[in-house]
């Protein structure tokens, strides 16, 4: 089957998984550059063609859980923890606002500490002062927690199901149930939120067949959001041996998720940009249209090492924004200045 072929249909909302499966197998190099052309196209032709940002502030590594490969889980014993406070990550969202940012991203291991009423607060606080998206990626909670903060204010919720894959999903989370994250991401479109998810690349014993499900899954549940990046290994984790994921993969995938949900806002990550100097501009030239620069003070950076050599550790907050400005000149693209919701085509 020729290459446009199986890319029209997909274009066309009318192919089957072994469509996604061929594209997702492609390695000769002229091939992918049709495929990440296609993308980048339909990125520039279904959203608004400008590079959203998200300014993300890591606000606590405290986690209760012990997913295999994250180096904040909770077994990893050498991790130094923190918190910020609710006045500091307040502040900080301010300061993200007088930056430019127009979403703030508040991400954190599952740390209860931080009760439905703190993160309400906090929510509400910072939706009084200035007019900046929030989104929340806290991880698992319950039912009346999702709903309450949509009700303070929470425009999105980032929350990944990490693999389809039901038995490798349970392999690496000795502490979830695949069902009820699923109902959680139901929970959270339910009541209004714009729902993200996502996955890692390159999980021990992943098959391409498995990501093509996930590109299913994120389809059925018309997430407005994906974030995916290649799986790294933690030298705290169990999966320290494992090998890491090759960019191609992640490139790949994301160009077919744009090829089969065109409108939605598709982030390269700080990961892609991990594995890879030039992974971001390479993400937006494949399709992606968000970046999530980190904003997380730079005291705290070094201590939210989700996998090995993660980048902007060092950097602080305005390096970062301006590294980021640059990446998108690099590709001849603009950032854009909106909140940057999903444009429904
Ligand atoms: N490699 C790549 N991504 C990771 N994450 C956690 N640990 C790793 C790792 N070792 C990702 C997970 C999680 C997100 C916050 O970070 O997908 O959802
Ligand atoms: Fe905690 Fe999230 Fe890391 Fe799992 S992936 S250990 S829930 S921070
Ligand atoms: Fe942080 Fe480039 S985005 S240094």
């Amino acid at each position: 089957m020729k290459l446009e072929n199986i890319i029209e249909r997909i274009l066309k909302n009318n192919f089957k998984i072994k469509d996604i499966i061929s594209l997702l197998s492609l390695d000769n190099k002229d091939d992918l550059e049709v495929l990440y052309k296609k993308a980048f196209e339909t990125m520039l032709t279904f959203t608004s063609g400008k590079i959203h940002l998200r300014a993300i502030i890591e606000f606590s590594n405290y986690c209760r859980k012990n997913c295999r490969y994250c180096g904040i889980r909770r077994g990893n014993k050498d991790q130094k923890r923190y918190r910020m406070s609710s006045e500091e990550i307040i502040s900080v969202s301010i300061e993200a606002y007088k930056q430019g940012f127009r979403t703030v991203v508040l991400q954190s291991g599952e740390d209860l500490y931080f009760t439905k009423d703190k993160i309400g607060d906090i929510i509400k606080r910072i939706k009084e002062k200035v007019d900046i998206a929030v989104t929340l990626s806290v991880g698992e909670r319950d039912y009346e927690t999702y709903r309450y903060w949509k009700m303070c204010g929470a425009d999105r919720y980032l929350m990944r199901i990490e693999t389809t894959n039901k038995d490798l999903f349970k392999k690496l989370h000795p502490d979830d149930d695949y069902e009820y994250r699923i109902r959680c991401l139901k929970w959270i479109k339910e009541f209004g939120y714009e729902l993200g998810t996502g996955i890692m690349l390159g999980l021990p014993k992943q098959t391409l067949e498995d990501l093509a499900n996930d590109i299913l899954l994120f389809k059925k549940f018309d997430a407005d959001m994906i974030g995916c990046g290649p799986f790294l290994p933690h030298n705290g984790t169990p999966l320290f041996s494992e090998k890491m994921s090759d960019v191609n993969l992640t490139l790949k995938f994301l160009a077919v998720l744009r090829l089969v949900m065109k409108d939605i806002n598709i982030p390269a990550t700080t990961a892609l940009g991990t594995i890879d100097p030039y992974g971001r501009e390479m993400g937006l030239k494949a399709g992606c249209n968000v970046l999530m620069p980190n904003f997380t003070p730079v005291a705290y950076r070094k201590h939210y090492l989700l996998y090995n050599n993660k980048i902007c550790i060092f950097e602080d907050a305005n390096k970062c924004y301006q590294c980021t400005l640059e990446r998108i000149k690099n590709v001849n693209l603009k950032a854009s200045d909106s909140k940057g919701f999903r444009e429904h085509s």
